[in-house]
């Protein structure tokens, strides 16, 4: 092997190294391939997407990405309880179990949540991941596709740039956006915790990433023409309660 073809061959490598999950097995799903992530986070990320599979845009996309980011999202992460406003609804609301309500409001007697079966919740799928939440002056965004299918603009190589640096690249690329005259002008975003998501690995941001542009555009119910002044200002609706529940 010539040298340069060597050093071709271990740069692959090396870059073939930031990728772990992609251990060869390739079973399939549906219609994708399954990189070697296991069923059961399959089925799992399929079975607690607040929006249900039949509603996720799963068009020239992996599916098995698509349930691996919803794991991420919806199990680990908790995206939605600072991307959603509010997260969840009370009983009887509008949301993805009326019957269900706000976990926080749960009472021990009997117990509503079992220690063997997925959450019990309602909610807010009108309004799933398009962000409005305040956190003193600054906005949580929308995360859900823009026109494009992409969210906020971002492409995957952007996002991750995101998630690693806590670049707004969205405010450098369109000034006039509203969101981004919310809050003070910083460096990196302040609220986001993505110091933490910064050592995620690629795959596992690009399964986040497939799975955002999976999910249905939505607005937010404090769009930021209402901005962050103090008290939610939004008009109150059962899909938007105002004040919303604190949590
Ligand atoms: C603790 C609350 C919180 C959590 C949890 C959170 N975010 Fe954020 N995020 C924010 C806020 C607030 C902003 C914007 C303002 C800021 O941070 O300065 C933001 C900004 C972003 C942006 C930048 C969007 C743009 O306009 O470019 C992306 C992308 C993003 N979040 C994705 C995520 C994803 C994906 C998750 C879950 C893996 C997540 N966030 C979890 C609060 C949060």
């Amino acid at each position: 092997m010539s040298g340069r073809r060597f050093a071709l061959a271990l740069s692959m490598v090396v870059m073939a190294s930031g990728i772990p999950a992609a251990s060869g097995r390739a079973d399939g799903v549906a219609s994708g391939k399954q990189d070697g992530i296991p069923n059961s986070i399959i089925q799992e990320g399929f079975a607690i997407s607040p929006i249900p599979v039949k509603q996720l845009n799963l068009s020239r996309k992996n599916p098995a990405m698509v349930a691996l980011g919803s794991y991420l999202v919806n199990g680990t992460s908790d995206c939605a309880g600072c991307h959603s406003l509010p997260k969840f609804l009370p009983v009887g609301g509008p949301g993805s179990n009326p019957a269900a309500g706000d976990p926080f409001q749960g009472t021990l007697t009997p117990p509503t949540q079992s220690v063997s079966g997925r959450l019990v919740a309602n909610f807010n799928t009108q309004h799933y991941l398009a962000g409005g939440r305040c956190f003193g002056p600054f906005m949580a965004r929308n995360l859900t596709p823009d026109v494009n299918g992409l969210p906020q603009g971002l492409t995957l190589a952007e996002f991750i740039q995101v998630m690693r640096t806590g670049e707004d690249i969205h405010c450098k690329k369109d000034r006039t956006d509203p969101i981004c005259k919310i809050g003070p002008d910083t460096a990196v975003l302040q609220i986001m915790p993505w110091p933490s998501y910064h050592n995620m690995t690629d795959f596992d941001l690009e399964a986040i990433y497939t799975y955002l542009t999976a999910i249905p555009r939505a607005i937010a119910c404090n769009t930021p023409n209402f901005g962050c002044t103090g008290s939610y200002t939004y008009p109150i609706s059962a899909d938007c309660p105002n004040p919303p529940p604190p949590q």
